[in-house]
């Protein structure tokens, strides 16, 4: 098929996997001459890459596939794919429920979109879900930051949480090498880019599942060790990770980020629950005592370390006491920031055939006061920063506030102040923090860093 002329919109739910998904997509319809649109309406392609962890999340993408398959009848040279985790989920059934679409795709086809979408231009609806190895790009991302951007290092996930819908839609864990890891981030270097994050749902796992083994056994490859490897690549200033699963965290990493300059004093380590037997009854592999001893081993060596986590609520069977100790968790550690979720059963999961489900009023009202008490030690977090200096990479315009610019400490504390965004973007600004909220903070200008 021509596609000259022809326009394509992506819209992205879920996590930051399915934003680096999306950007990689999006650079295969550019290389096959497609051009992007902001309106889903002006566009003859229109990809929805979905998320199906929460029911809601599931919900959301359907309302937004009915509108567009309505379009279709008008407009038969629409061409309508679902991408992502509901797609893998759904597979055939996705069709049989729209039959408008053309295209279901799971999370690992992603870099075969090209492929795909000409098996659809001949004229076939393509599904396309089996397991495969994952092959590298070779195309370019088309990143929606000029300023930070995202690096997978592991897709899929072989652990088996309960409650948890990812490794069946994300399949089995596979590493990228070094090699090629280092050399996207070079490329990465090379354009200008500050920030980088390295991506996995459970990163401690990298490597783990590459060929060759260390002399003294064990993973030749570990997320410390990649650390350390692209550590001297040149061009930006700050590493992050992303999401750490105390399982397998290691204190030989806590070291390496404590020694590394560039990799930030941030650490995302979901906990889920306080409760030792609700921890079991989610297969997490850990207690809270164990999680406690992560905290306290990184406050031992890096301080100001900012800790953020995910919670879940209302997991089947959870007790007044046992939500609890969740809160008990959070009031001792004290997080700089908290994902909070109700429990939802989720298909094809061990949890959701369980028979001791709570109801939505206590799950809401669980979730509630876990909110409350999320704001309360997040503020007392932020106050660490009143009068400091921090240093700020500059990303954009503040959306509420047209004067100032917003970016990040290397905390991840967002931050506001007075300055011009043609000036300032991609810039690191060193900022003294002059108010405080719960998550965000405002400064005044110090001096410039770098250009
Ligand atoms: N790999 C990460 C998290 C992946 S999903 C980890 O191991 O922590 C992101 C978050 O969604 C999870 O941390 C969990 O808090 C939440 N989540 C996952 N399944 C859920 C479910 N069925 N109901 C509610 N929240 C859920
Ligand atoms: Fe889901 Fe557990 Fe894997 Fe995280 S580690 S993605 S919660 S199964
Ligand atoms: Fe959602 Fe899939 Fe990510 S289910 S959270 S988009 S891995």
């Amino acid at each position: 098929m021509n596609t000259n002329n022809r326009h394509y919109h992506i819209t992205t739910f879920g996590c930051q996997m399915n934003k680096a998904d999306s950007e990689r997509m999006a650079g295969i319809l550019d290389n096959m001459g497609l051009i992007s649109s902001e309106d889903p309406n002006k566009a003859d392609i229109i990809l929805y890459n979905t998320c199906t962890i929460r029911d809601n999340a599931e919900q959301k993408v359907y309302s937004y596939l009915g509108r567009q398959a309505k379009r279709k009848h008008k407009q038969p040279d629409l061409t309508l794919i679902v991408a992502g985790c509901v797609a893998q989920q759904e597979g055939e059934a996705l069709l049989r429920r729209v039959p408008e679409l053309d295209l279901v795709m799971g999370p690992q086809h992603a870099n075969r979109l090209q492929d795909l979408l000409e098996q659809v231009f001949n004229g076939n609806q393509v599904v396309a879900t089996e397991p495969i190895h994952i092959v590298e790009d070779i195309t370019k991302p088309r990143r929606d930051s000029k300023i930070t951007a995202w690096v997978n290092i592991i897709y899929g996930c072989n652990e088996h949480c309960t409650y948890c819908v990812v490794p069946s839609v994300r399949g089995v864990e596979q590493s990228r090498t070094p090699e090629a890891i280092r050399a996207e981030m070079e490329e990465l270097g090379r354009q200008g880019y500050q920030e980088i994050t390295l991506l996995g749902q459970n990163i401690d796992a990298y490597g783990r599942d590459l060929p060759g083994v260390a002399k003294e056994g064990g993973n030749k490859y570990t997320l410390s060790d990649l650390l350390y490897y692209v550590h001297d690549v040149p061009g930006f200033e700050r590493i992050r990770f992303a999401t750490s699963h105390p399982r397998y965290f290691t204190e030989r990493l806590i070291r390496a980020c404590a020694e590394l300059p560039k990799v930030c004093e941030h650490f995302h380590i979901p906990f889920q629950s306080g409760d030792n037997k609700l921890l079991k009854a989610m297969a997490r592999g850990y207690t809270h005592e164990k999680y406690r001893r992560i905290i306290d081993k990184i406050r031992e060596l890096m301080p100001d370390a900012s800790i953020s986590a995910d919670a879940i609520v209302g997991f089947p069977g959870e007790t007044e006491a046992q939500f609890e100790n969740t809160l008990k968790l959070v009031e001792d550690i004290g997080f700089d920031q908290l994902n909070t979720a109700a429990y939802s059963p989720r298909p094809g999961t061990p949890a959701a055939l369980w028979e001791n489900q709570l109801s939505e009023e206590v799950k809401a009202d669980r979730l509630q006061r876990l909110n409350h008490l999320v704001g309360v030690k997040a503020a007392e977090r932020s106050q660490r920063y009143m009068g400091r200096i921090e240093e700020i990479l500059v990303e954009d315009t503040n959306p509420k506030n047209a004067a100032q610019v917003m970016g990040r400490t290397r905390g991840n504390r967002l931050t506001f102040f007075e300055g011009d965004i043609a000036q300032l973007k991609g810039k690191l600004v060193k900022v003294k923090v002059t108010e405080v909220r719960p998550f965000s903070l405002t400064g005044e200008v110090k001096e410039f860093v770098l250009v």
